[in-house]
């Protein structure tokens, strides 16, 4: 049997995460919590979503919030306490939905004490978990940049040697090569599996393992930094350690697993998700994301070309169709909003923001949705650099400063593409802060909150969120959303992305505006049908108007059912 018809729940769930600092606080501290989660339990029964994928709760100094653990099998003390999350746990099953955690295992808090022993001399028994080296020629042992800016490479004054971390100084490189290492962390997974959870999504996990002799890496044309990705993304005995844990730990249970694999290309992507595998059952991409960056990476703005975005998409629906699966998603924590990116949050918000969400759950994967985008919630552009927390955005600030750019222009850049834009509270009434917290939040709220907010989506039956409750009920009804082949139509067209889905006699067909304008839509010849059916739309519909050739009003989206 294809691949696409093996029938599997969490091919057929729709995922919501919660980024728990900015979901709402139930203490007054001004950070979201576990309490704050279980109070919101009913308002995501209601929207429909299957599984919660929570982002770190573990013990963390916070320096990346909570993506820097200091403690894999405790809880952050400003989230709660174990008793808590085991109530959440409770709660969650209680209304039939499932919880996955995450997994964040290519790197520790510089505050774990697997660190603390590594660092404290060359013959800890610990030393061999992390990349510890010598310098070369008084500097870095590579010239590896990290992620959030600067080298990846910090001194320890301790043993007089560097540690390797690709993200901040204080996430330093666990050394997948070390066995002792991998078992520590199978363990630990069992340990949470065992409490109940229903699977992990894992960060970064196609970065675990590393060329050992960590080469250099090619430094592009005006850059400091050599590339070392060639060494770490998708590195040499990656299959080797996800069919180990699978081995080990997965295959034990029924679970959902989704890999974070920046880098990926599809091919890339069988090998991890095909069903004979036995690695995870997702991956989480980022092609499209990259789409609207230049040569210079994330900051280096460009237009979104229409067409760039149906081939992207089109070529991971086709080349994983039977042989993979994928995730559908327009954003997480790390990206900017959605409808600010490639909708309008101005005069079309609520009709774009539609429109995007039901060109992704049409497609065939298995949806997330990220808290607030069901609001239709908006990037924020906050006037000052103060204003701002995330980790990456404020040391790429302090970088490109002192590289004598104009700070104007970088806080342009942060307004498109800053992480924040996904981390400010989530907005539920017009109250103060949002009503997300009674104290001051750790992030100012977006100023938009009196508009857009749950209390008032949850009102208004033509809200962003009833559109997306009833995209997620389609999918229930519907098998051939899950499973149907896919074809993208009218490849060529540079305002509409249209698609239809395929299974059996039966066949979906998905029109979208993806722009403020109107434009005519014409249903290619070879498409015939006996009878349609309006499925869902974002705009009011003559039912008995015929599809050959219609008017498609500015972001207008529709799908019907042809037999
Ligand atoms: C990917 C996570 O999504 C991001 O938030 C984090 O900063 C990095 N991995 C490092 O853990």
């Amino acid at each position: 049997m294809p691949e696409q018809l093996q029938k599997k729940w969490w091919k057929e769930s729709v995922v919501y995460q919660i980024y728990p600092r900015s979901f709402n606080d139930s203490n007054g501290d001004g950070i979201g919590d576990l309490q704050g989660i279980i109070e919101k339990l009913d308002y995501l029964s209601l929207l429909g979503v299957d599984v919660i994928w929570l982002s770190p709760v573990y013990r963390s100094p916070n320096d990346d919030n909570g993506y820097d653990i200091s403690d894999y099998r405790a809880i952050m003390d400003e989230f709660g306490t174990m008793e808590d999350w085991e109530t959440l746990l409770k709660e969650v099953h209680a209304r039939g939905l499932k919880l996955i955690m995450d997994l964040v295992v290519n790197h520790t808090s510089d505050e774990h004490s697997w660190f603390l022993e590594s660092r404290s001399s060359k013959d800890n028994p610990r030393r061999k978990w992390y990349w510890w080296r010598p310098g070369v020629d008084g500097g870095e042992p590579n010239n590896w940049g990290s992620v959030f800016s600067g080298p990846a490479w910090t001194f320890d004054e301790t043993t007089g040697e560097y540690y390797l971390h690709l993200f901040s100084r204080k996430q330093p490189d666990l050394n997948w090569e070390n066995p002792e290492v991998r078992e520590a962390i199978y363990d630990m997974m069992r340990w949470w599996l065992e409490k109940g959870i229903d699977g992990f999504r894992m960060d970064v996990i196609n970065f675990i393992s590393k060329v050992p002799e960590l080469p250099d890496g090619f430094v592009p044309e005006g850059e400091k930094y050599g590339l070392g990705a060639p060494s770490f993304m998708n590195g040499p005995r990656i299959h080797e350690f996800l069919r180990e844990m699978n081995r080990k730990v997965l295959s034990n249970y029924d679970i959902m697993t989704v890999g974070e694999m920046p880098g990926v290309d599809v091919e890339e992507a069988v090998r991890y998700t095909g069903k004979d595998r036995e690695e995870l059952n997702m991956v989480f991409q980022f092609e499209h994301m990259e789409l609207d960056s230049g040569s210079g990476g994330k900051w280096d703005l460009r237009p979104l070309k229409l067409t760039d975005l149906k081939q992207s998409l089109t070529r991971w629906q086709k080349e994983l169709e039977g042989r993979g699966w994928n995730s559908l998603y327009w954003n997480n924590h790390d990206q900017p909003r959605i409808v600010s990116r490639w909708g309008d949050d101005g005069k079309y918000r609520v009709k774009s923001a539609k429109m995007l969400a039901t060109l992704l759950h049409m497609m065939q994967g298995t949806p997330y949705v990220y808290q607030g985008e069901e609001l239709g919630m908006t990037n924020v552009r906050f006037n000052s650099i103060d204003h701002y927390r995330d980790i990456e955005t404020l040391n790429m600030y302090r970088e490109k400063v002192a590289d004598g750019w104009d700070p104007k222009a970088i806080l342009h850049a942060i307004h498109v593409k800053g992480r924040d834009n996904a981390r400010t509270p989530i907005q539920w009434n017009d109250s103060d802060h949002a009503g997300f917290t009674d104290g001051t939040p750790w992030i100012p709220v977006n100023p938009n909150f009196h508009e857009i907010n749950a209390e008032q989506a949850l009102k208004d039956p033509d809200s962003v969120f009833h559109h997306y409750r009833k995209l997620i009920a389609l999918r229930k009804e519907h098998p051939i959303i899950v499973y149907g082949t896919y074809d993208l139509i009218l490849p060529d067209h540079d305002r509409i992305f249209a698609y239809t889905r395929t299974l059996g006699r039966e066949k979906l067909l998905v029109v979208c505006n993806f722009y403020g304008e109107e434009t005519r839509f014409c249903l290619p010849e070879e498409i015939r049908y006996r009878e349609k059916e309006l499925l869902i739309a974002n705009d009011k519909v003559d039912e008995a108007e015929g599809i050959r050739s219609f008017p498609l009003r500015p972001y207008e989206a529709r799908v019907y059912k042809l037999s």
